[in-house]
């Protein structure tokens, strides 16, 4: 939706048992293109990120680290606010499972369960093959060869715990996605949603007793909650709950949008909703599950040594190479690889060759052939007006690609106008016009102008600071770059432009340009 409103946007929250990587990164960063590009179209947003600090496997790391699990979440949270520094987040809140206020709201939700008058909440027995990685109980038919689906080492635990009943829920929540169309993206990720639905569900349990770091469960601390069900309730956390008379909460629950990761999907489409229509609160709107990324062919896993970590990216590339690659290079909603060599073919390709040679030759030519003034435009052309319309026409396209969230064909949107305009730029010769025809040489340096100027605008959310560094070489005040601004004002002729400067680099590496190995990988 255009201009106005509000929107209310998650990442999952981040455990704090490893160090940031790529797949964290990428979560965020898509939330951050998303809260930008609503920004800058006019809307109010709430943006929270965070990190999940209880439960055994926290306890575990912190036991294996020889500290105290509070000061070793203090210390691994930090390294995750550090990658919101690194990786340029805009305006967030930063929720901790270990704060006062979400402990106030995972005990308050807990409270409206047991006390909303269905019986929800019931204390029963629970037998279970634990595996501690996976933060997950399984059971017997799930096992292969003796240990979790995902590989992980299990042990059978039997105690006596808190459900939560779940198998209640089947009909209504089966009623609420056919009610909510939209409410799982991608449409794959809602069909396995529904069918493993269909399929009948089992009670949830969701306190612990074998271990104690975790928030009590109100009125029975020798338990304490399972981690998921707290962990859950971060979102509501971050919209001020337990405080509903909020002006906060009123304006952002609903949430508009939890993005997550394939793998927790289930947890955000079965059980967060069951929870909140238990509590009697409303159901986010949508929850979106993007893919994985795997490193030069191979999943990131601790024993390969291949986790990338953000910084190293960033360091290697820049910023927003980087933010523009994660958000290009996998249709969003989809699995994908990460190799260098991909990413020199974005950096040298579509960033360097395409968009920064079609503003660096612009630029140029104004510079050298107009004394770097920008010039005015005479009576259009069709090819000039075709230009134009396809750079004014970005707007409602990115609209709609941006509700999904389908980045990579938003950028594709973005650089069909790119290859135009650089089309364009070799169809008109400005430096033929220059001698042959000044007044349409400066028509057709305007039009290209103007045509940047929408790419620049438009590009903020990817990548902000590239884009700022091309809006002030078009000398585009500071406060006239908001969408509105795209039709509201025009590039305003006259205007003196400073000595242009190029905006992306080429990804140069030793002679060849060979892309570099990947550090630990045994190499
Ligand atoms: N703590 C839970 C989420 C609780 S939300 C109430 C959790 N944390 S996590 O740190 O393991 O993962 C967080 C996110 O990172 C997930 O969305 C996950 O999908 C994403 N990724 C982890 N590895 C990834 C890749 N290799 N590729 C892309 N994203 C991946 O789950």
């Amino acid at each position: 939706m255009p201009g106005g409103g509000n929107f209310f946007v998650t990442t999952p929250i981040y455990y704090v048992n490893d160090a940031p990587h790529l797949g964290h990164a990428y979560t965020t960063v898509a939330c951050d293109a998303l809260v930008r590009f609503r920004r800058l179209d006019g809307q109010k947003v709430l943006f929270t990120t965070g990190t999940d600090e209880h439960g055994q496997k926290v306890e575990k790391s912190a036991q294996a680290a020889g500290m105290a699990p509070q000061a070793f979440c203090d210390k691994v949270s930090r390294t995750f606010r550090a990658m919101n520094g690194l990786l340029g987040i805009d305006t967030h809140d930063f929720v901790r499972t270990t704060d006062e206020r979400h402990i106030r709201c995972a005990t308050e939700m807990w409270n409206r369960f047991s006390g909303n008058g269905h019986g929800d909440i019931y204390l029963g027995k629970y037998g279970y093959y634990d595996s501690i990685r996976d933060e997950a109980p399984y059971d017997e038919s799930e096992l292969v060869n003796g240990k979790a689906p995902t590989g992980a080492d299990v042990e059978w635990v039997e105690e006596e715990n808190y459900f939560f009943r779940l198998s209640a829920w089947q009909d209504r929540l089966l009623e609420f996605y056919d009610a909510n169309p939209d409410f799982i993206g991608p449409a794959a990720r809602r069909n396995e949603v529904v069918s493993f639905v269909k399929g009948g569900l089992r009670d949830l349990s969701i306190s612990r007793t074998s271990f104690s770091w975790g928030i009590p469960v109100p009125n029975d601390a020798k338990h304490i909650m399972y981690v998921w069900i707290e962990a859950l309730s971060v979102y509501l956390t971050g919209a001020g709950y337990p405080d509903v008379t909020s002006e906060k909460f009123h304006e952002f629950w609903p949430c508009d949008l939890h993005m997550v990761g394939k793998d927790i999907i289930r947890f955000h489409c079965v059980y967060w909703p069951a929870f909140l229509m238990a509590a009697g609160l409303p159901v986010t709107h949508r929850v979106f599950g993007h893919g994985w990324w795997t490193v030069e062919g191979q999943k990131m896993s601790k024993s390969l040594g291949n986790f990338i970590a953000p910084k190293e990216l960033v360091d290697k590339y820049g910023l927003d190479p980087l933010r523009y690659f994660m958000l290009r290079e996998l249709p969003f909603g989809s699995d994908g690889d990460f190799s260098h060599r991909a990413m020199v073919n974005r950096v040298n390709g579509d960033l360097a060759n395409d968009l920064g040679n079609l503003a660096q030759r612009v630029l140029s030519m104004i510079q050298r052939y107009c004394g770097g003034t920008l010039p005015a435009a005479g009576a259009l052309s069709a090819a000039d007006e075709a230009l134009l319309e396809a750079a004014r026409g970005l707007l409602a396209r990115l609209r709609e690609e941006i509700a999904v969230p389908a980045y990579h064909h938003a950028l594709d949107h973005l650089w069909a106008v790119v290859s135009d305009a650089n089309r364009y730029v070799d169809e008109q010769a400005p430096w033929t016009l220059n001698k042959s025809d000044p007044p349409r040489r400066d028509t057709v340096l305007y039009v290209l102008a103007e045509t940047i100027r929408h790419l620049a605008i438009l590009i903020q959310p990817v990548m902000p600071g590239s884009a700022a560094n091309l809006l002030d070489q078009l000398a585009i005040p500071a406060d006239r770059r908001d969408f509105a601004d795209l039709a509201a004002h025009l590039i305003a002729s006259g205007t003196a432009l400073p000595k242009p400067e190029g905006v992306f680099p080429r990804y140069l590496d030793g002679a060849d340009q060979s892309p570099p190995p990947l550090r630990g990988r045994g190499d």
